[in-house]
């Protein structure tokens, strides 16, 4: 739809999460007028709902070096060490920024020293929280209300719908559906110079997930849309212990952090046994995806629908003054932790893959930035190290703003070292390992907004009913979860197929698609990512990192140890 109304900015900045609100707050301090846009309510993002905190190497005896060393083990050979390099120095002194910005963490009263507790896949203690287990809501916090306090302009209620390019093809801004809204009702534009999607996750593509109902990956679709690569989208994580809420539980499920394991939780099966005790060095604290599928393993073994996470021996206090977002949450619930045993298993949380960037957070397309967990900065590998999100979301904020407010020309990630591995039916998927760096270059200045396209002009793919958002989380689900398999990730594609074609053939018979909305745009955006997400899973023939291949249970460095690129023809094939 051609937009109705139209402002402009230096710097549009797609969400709201630490990623967002940070590239938007150090672009405004260097001058920049900055317009945030936001899906829902500014701190309606995953950020307000991360618990366990944000690992940085602050404590004492702890080193840079050291987090690196867990990051690059939990990614699975398929970190870019420089990526990492930039995320484990650079941490720190980005931690003390956002202290300095406003967001108050757990320090000890005598000494004033931040207080840090471990994760899976970390050696050390080094996760910085607050609030107990209300981290990511401190942060969201702190950041809102610096970003009142800038007085950078905001809008709410605003799902992003596409890309704006200029002549040269560089990003130009982004249209929005906006509602609610008052002046700015309706379809609209945004027009600038730099476009950062800070857009966040995609776990709604399945149908229980740690996400909030706004992660519907959004910026990956209008990404693909608009031609930027894709990178390593195979690679979703499932939190190992998520609160267990019976066999039909859909939508947002309550978390049960790592941090409790970090406490010194226990994994237990009905019987009591510690099935976690052999399997790794550090047992119930091994890296998510290992814990992860000690979880399945064990449930398949006793044929049972969850395993248990047993904190009763934290007491009444420690579970109250160290983790009460979650004893409220189990409470709610009818389970008391502090008198029984969790009922916790796996659940989508965290896409490790995303947009492609280089260190600057550059996507392909000029112009156009990622940050945060929709972004593919390379720090993650096939598995994201636990608490590392948040720390990637400041980092790379904070390069993406220097970049955007330099005098100097950038470039963006190239494509050297990539090889063609054919298409496939979500569109060119080709793997190659490296050349992360390769500049591409800005293309010119920003020229006035020229070609907006909208989901459903762009590669003929019609808007899809809102009730396919259940179709598709529940097909994910079965076919693309923790466990997949050739045949299961086929039927999967087959049946995604299928959803497009019945609207397809609505269209045909009825002469039009499903009403433009918020709902009808997030089914359509998820159902494009989930294709994109399947056909990479079906051609990665291994296991590693989050991808468990029933059928290649092996890890094959030989032939998989390489990035999957993928980028939309522009017939939307
Ligand atoms: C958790 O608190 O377990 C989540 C931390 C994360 O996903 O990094």
């Amino acid at each position: 739809p051609a937009p109705g109304w139209a402002t402009e900015a230096d710097v549009v900045v797609v969400g709201s999460g630490v990623a967002g609100l940070t590239v938007a707050l150090r672009c405004a301090a260097a001058g920049a007028k900055v317009t945030v846009v936001t899906k829902a309510r500014l701190d309606d993002g995953s950020t307000r709902w991360a618990q366990g905190g944000i690992a940085a190497a602050l404590g004492e005896g702890d080193t840079p070096e050291q987090h690196l060393d867990d990051t690059l083990v939990a990614g699975a050979g398929l970190c870019d060490e420089q990526a990492v390099r930039a995320l484990v120095t650079e941490g720190p002194d980005a931690v003390r920024r956002l202290i300095a910005t406003g967001a108050r963490f757990d320090a000890d009263d005598a000494t004033g020293e931040i207080l840090l507790t471990r994760e899976g896949g970390h050696h050390r203690r080094r996760i910085a929280h607050a609030g107990g287990d209300a981290t990511g809501a401190e942060i969201s916090r702190a950041l809102v209300d610096a970003v009142r306090a800038a007085g950078i302009e905001t809008v709410e209620n605003a799902l992003v719908l596409d890309l704006l390019r200029d002549g040269s093809g560089r990003a130009a801004g982004v249209t929005l559906h906006v509602m609610g809204e008052g002046q700015r009702d309706g379809v609209g534009a945004v027009s600038a110079d730099a476009v950062v999607l800070a857009t966040g996750g995609m776990g709604q593509i399945f149908s229980a997930t740690t996400n909030p109902a706004v992660s519907t990956g959004d910026g990956v679709a209008l990404a693909l849309r608009a031609g930027a690569e894709i990178s390593d989208l195979e690679f979703v994580q499932f939190h190992p212990t998520v609160l267990w809420l019976g066999p039909e539980a859909e939508g947002q499920q309550p978390l049960v952090s790592e941090a409790v394991r970090g406490e010194g939780a226990h994994l237990v099966d009905a019987d009591g046994v510690r099935f976690m005790l052999g399997q790794h060095e550090l047992a119930e604290l091994a890296p998510r995806d290992i814990v992860a599928k000690g979880i399945m393993r064990r449930m398949g073994e006793r044929g049972a629908e969850h395993m248990y996470l047993d904190a009763r021996h934290f007491g009444a206090e420690m579970w109250e003054r160290r983790f009460p977002t979650i004893l409220a949450a189990c409470r709610a619930h009818g389970i008391d932790p502090v008198t029984e045993p969790i009922p916790v298993a796996p659940a989508a949380h965290y896409a490790s893959g995303g947009v492609r960037t280089d260190l600057r957070g550059r996507t392909t397309v000029p112009g156009l930035y990622a940050c945060g967990e929709v972004a593919c900065t390379g720090v993650h590998g096939a598995n994201r190290l636990a608490s590392n999100s948040l720390l990637e979301g400041l980092v790379f904020a904070e390069r993406i703003a220097e970049d955007i407010t330099a005098e100097s020309e950038p470039a963006g990630p190239g494509s050297a070292g990539t090889e063609s591995a054919g298409p496939e039916s979500s569109g060119a998927v080709s793997a190659g390992a490296g050349g992360r760096e390769r500049p591409a270059g800005r293309t010119g200045p920003s020229a006035p907004a020229a070609s907006p396209a909208s989901p459903a002009a762009s590669g003929d793919a019609p808007l899809l009913a809102s009730e396919a958002r259940y179709e598709i989380q529940h097909i994910m689900t079965h076919g693309a979860g923790v466990l997949r398999s050739a045949e299961s990730l086929a039927r999967a594609a087959d049946r995604l197929e299928r959803v497009q074609d019945d609207a397809a053939a609505q269209l045909r018979r009825d002469g039009k698609t499903a009403e433009p909305g918020v709902e009808t745009w997030e089914a359509t955006n998820l159902h494009l990512v989930a294709r994109v997400l399947v056909a990479a899973a079906l051609r990665r023939e291994e296991t590693r990192g989050c991808h468990w291949r029933e059928d290649r249970p092996e890890r094959d460095d030989a032939a998989w140890r390489r990035h999957l690129l993928v980028t939309l023809r522009p017939d939307g094939a």
